[in-house]
């Protein structure tokens, strides 16, 4: 058995002149998940349409648990079930009907208490005989995904799952892929959210202008980044420009209004004592002093704006 769940090789795709895709590679390990992150137009919603075969790639080719996207595009469904960025919900039917309806064309034993199950799972109990047309975009969002859930698919494709969910109900959401991942499914999924990519991915690929950047765990992305930042306040003008000019061999940037210097570090305390040590020596006031370290939003930000100012 073959332990990739999705893997991807120099794909490409354009419309007309405008090339989204410009051969990237990807390995998704079965029952991991995998998160694919990217500024808007990066390209992410054309991937996960081209896996799950809504729309055929220029060249390149992706498998899905072993079956080529373009030739075995009918397998390939049978392994897969899709969120879109934009709910696939008949807002005529009640929530109730949604779910029955798909659960009858997945071929469900048993349609009406799979329905009855998911209401619950979701918490749509109370709104489940209303139309579908009515509920908030979270309510919409929560069906959305129940829908996806049936019929056991091992391949879940999540484009944006969280997009536009209260914080309450975003927990939720995050509990159940995580319970998705235990149960041996492999989610491919897609966010602007960086918390949830670093909660809930086991493997983050970036996107950006058409291929992939940067890969890895969160805590790998993280270590692209020099680890921290040391900032000195000082109580006046005079004493910050005696630091600026004792300082200028570390590549300090000064802060004139709020009257601080930002240093960038290699984290060490050596490095830190180091800086502290010379200014002592040089008899320069601080009023304060703090280390900081990145977050995984810096580092993305830092890795796109790298990226784009080389290209
Ligand atoms: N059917 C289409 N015809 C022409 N251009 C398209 C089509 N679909 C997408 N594009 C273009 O392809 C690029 C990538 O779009 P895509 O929707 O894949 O981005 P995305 O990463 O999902 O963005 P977002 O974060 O906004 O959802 C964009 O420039 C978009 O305008
Ligand atoms: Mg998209």
């Amino acid at each position: 058995m073959q332990a990739l769940a999705i893997s991807v090789a120099g794909l490409q795709k354009s419309f007309g002149k405008n090339t989204v895709l410009d051969g990237i590679d990807l390995e998704v390990p079965r029952g991991s998940v995998f998160c694919l992150l990217g500024p808007n137009g990066a390209g992410k919603t054309t991937t996960i349409n081209i896996l799950a075969t809504l729309l055929k790639a220029d060249g390149g080719t992706a498998t899905v648990n072993g079956f080529d996207v373009a030739r075995q595009a009918h397998k390939v469904r049978a392994q897969i079930s899709l969120t879109g960025q934009f709910a696939a919900i008949d807002d005529m039917l009640t929530a109730r009907e949604n779910l029955i309806l798909i659960a009858a064309l997945r071929h469900e034993e048993d349609p009406a208490s799979t329905a009855e199950a998911l209401l619950k799972r979701f918490g749509l109990e109370d709104a489940a005989d209303r139309r579908a047309g009515m509920f908030s975009g979270g309510m919409r969002r929560r069906l959305d995904i129940a829908m996806s859930l049936i019929g056991d698919a091992p391949v879940l494709f999540l484009d944006e799952p969280t997009t536009g969910l209260d914080p309450h109900t975003r927990n939720m959401m995050w509990k159940m892929i995580e319970a998705l991942a235990r149960d041996g499914r492999t989610v491919f999924l897609t966010t602007q959210n960086l918390e949830e990519a670093d909660r809930l991915s086991d493997q983050i690929a970036i996107l950006s202008q058409g291929a992939i950047i940067s890969g890895g765990t969160a805590g790998e992305l993280k270590k692209l980044l020099p680890q921290g930042e040391f900032e000195l306040v000082f109580p006046d003008k005079g004493q910050m420009a005696a630091a600026v000019r004792l300082l200028q061999s570390h590549n300090a940037t000064p802060d004139e209004e709020a009257l601080s210097l930002t240093i960038t570090t290699d984290g060490s305390v050596a490095q830190i004592t180091g800086i502290l040590n010379q200014i002592q020596d040089a008899q320069i006031q601080v009023s304060r002093f703090s280390q900081r370290t990145p977050t995984l939003d810096e580092a993305f930000l830092k890795i796109i704006s790298d990226h784009e100012g080389e290209s």
